[in-house]
């Protein structure tokens, strides 16, 4: 394996199940880790942790085990992810209920690609097509009923539908290109933290990128520590762990709190204040309404891997102003292509270049489409340009408000509408999340922008404007497309 393979690994998903009460969400995960789980003792053992791996088809998948588990609702409102993919429960003999909503609000609120799993599908008075109904009317739009949210039937009495299930789980965390590089320190999330009368302070914790090793010191906003015993989710003890395996922490000084982040290596107290700031900002930051906080979307290049690690670091230094967070996009080795400008036009991003160029393409592509480039090839001056750029994007250039005016057409998810930019910029090719009222109840992308029957990149506060816009929401008058 070459040095810039071992970088940048594939990572298994992270699921986790949300629905209505009585539904069937513990019996189905309960029927996955029996069925599923390696190794003799974990089908027996009580388990105590609250996630799990398993292992299907040679392919591991982590499962979190609480349903609406607490971790999961306060990511939610941190804006941070716990989990890759949901599986959205749905009863066969009851239908869409009032927690059916809310999980279906939480998963798009979070932006969390899921699966449907239509449960009790062996019972009596299971009526599939009344649930894929219900999901319909409630703006879930099924494969082959308007949508691509893939769903499968299952039963917990018979296992039934279970291996479908799990393929489709993978194969929607496939499309997330879930990463990890070992060589990072180690960070994820407190999934759960109690004092243990016997064990004393006990955290368990996603690990989502890096390598966690006994010994390790260990930080989180709120709380210090060091790995002193590390187990994986049968509660054996292990040397060191990998994403995205759950582990248990005895060692904390006193106790995380659920849903924080954590970060772990071998830090020099220098190191571990720093961090400690960077990620209570980080949480800080997501923590004000989420309406106003504006998340920087980045895709890295460099010329080795080595580079992409200082950049990394790099990044976590720079100071993220007030209510800016930072989401990397992606990040590479090798010259930035016309390819990396198209995912910078898809996702918002900013592309920043460390001892590389652009080539012809990328350069034409992002001067048309108004992608802001920043290469150095000296660590400092990349430094300067970074939080120069951040700070203008503080100033909300790429925050837009549409307010939708009028309907001209629709079909299945294109919707030709038009309407009159609020504040910020709305701009061609961008994600656009919908709001409806106070609730934000989906997100589509701009497929044509169009201003006095012109094509246009870019439209401005106070301008109207008419665009193509595809999503699975049917958008109504009032509605507003906001940009982030
Ligand atoms: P809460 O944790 O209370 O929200 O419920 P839950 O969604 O975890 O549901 P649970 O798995 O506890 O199942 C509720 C009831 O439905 C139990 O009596 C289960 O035995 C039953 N049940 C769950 N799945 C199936 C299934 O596939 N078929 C049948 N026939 N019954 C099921
Ligand atoms: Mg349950």
């Amino acid at each position: 394996m070459n040095e810039a393979e071992n970088k940048n690994l594939k990572r298994p998903p992270i699921a986790v199940v949300v629905g209505h009460v009585d539904h069937g969400k513990t019996s189905l995960l309960d029927y996955i880790r029996k069925a599923n789980v390696a190794g003799k003792e974990a089908g027996g053992i009580t388990q105590s942790v609250g996630a799990y791996e398993i292992d299907h088809g040679g392919k591991r998948i982590t499962f979190i085990d609480t349903p609406g588990h607490e971790a999961f609702s306060k990511m939610r409102v941190r804006g941070a992810h716990v989990a890759d993919v949901g599986i959205l429960v749905v009863a066969a003999d009851e239908g869409v209920k009032p927690q059916t909503k809310e999980a279906i609000k939480a998963l798009k609120d979070s932006e969390t690609p899921f699966v449907v799993a239509i449960t009790k599908i062996d019972k009596p008075n299971a009526d599939v097509e009344r649930v894929k109904n219900d999901l319909t009317a409630n703006n879930v739009l099924l494969e082959g009923y308007g949508g691509n949210v893939s769903y499968q039937g299952v039963s917990s009495k018979t296992g039934e539908g279970v291996n479908e299930l799990l393929d489709l789980i993978l194969l929607t965390a496939d499309l997330e290109e879930l990463h990890y590089s070992p060589e990072h320190r180690a960070s994820g999330i407190v999934l759960e933290a109690k004092l243990d009368k016997q064990r004393g302070n006990t955290a368990t914790l996603i690990l989502k990128d890096g390598t966690l090793r006994k010994g390790d010191l260990i930080v989180t906003p709120t709380a210090n520590g060091k790995v002193k015993v590390l187990e994986n989710f049968l509660e054996k003890s292990v040397a060191e762990l990998l994403p995205s395996s759950p582990a248990v922490v005895l060692g904390f000084e006193n106790l995380p709190e659920v849903g924080e982040e954590f970060v772990a290596g071998k830090l020099s107290e220098e190191d571990l204040a720093r961090v400690k700031k960077v990620i209570s900002r980080k949480l800080g930051a997501s923590d004000t309404t989420s309406k106003e906080s504006q998340t920087i979307r980045v895709i890295l290049k460099a010329d080795v891997a080595g580079s992409l690690e200082a950049f990394h670091d790099l990044l976590r230094k720079i100071l993220i102003k007030g209510n800016q967070t930072l989401d990397i996009i992606s990040q590479s080795v090798g010259d930035i292509t016309d390819g990396d400008v198209k995912d910078a036009v898809a996702t918002g991003a900013m592309i920043l270049g460390f001892r590389v160029q652009p080539n012809k393409a990328a350069e034409n592509l992002a001067r048309a489409q108004e992608i802001t480039i920043i290469t150095e090839e000296i660590i400092y001056k990349l430094t300067e340009g970074i939080e120069n750029a951040f700070l203008e994007m503080g100033k909300s250039k790429f925050s837009g408000e549409l307010e939708i005016l009028a309907l001209f057409s629709f079909k299945g998810k294109i919707q030709t509408i038009g309407g009159k930019v609020n504040r910020g910029q709305i701009r061609m090719k961008s994600w656009l999340e919908v709001q409806r009222g106070e609730d934000i109840i989906g997100k589509g992308k701009v497929l044509n922008l169009q201003q006095s029957k012109r094509d246009v990149n870019a439209v401005d506060a106070g301008s109207e404007c008419g665009l193509i816009f595809e999503s699975d929401v049917k958008i109504e008058v009032g509605d507003k497309l906001l940009s982030k």
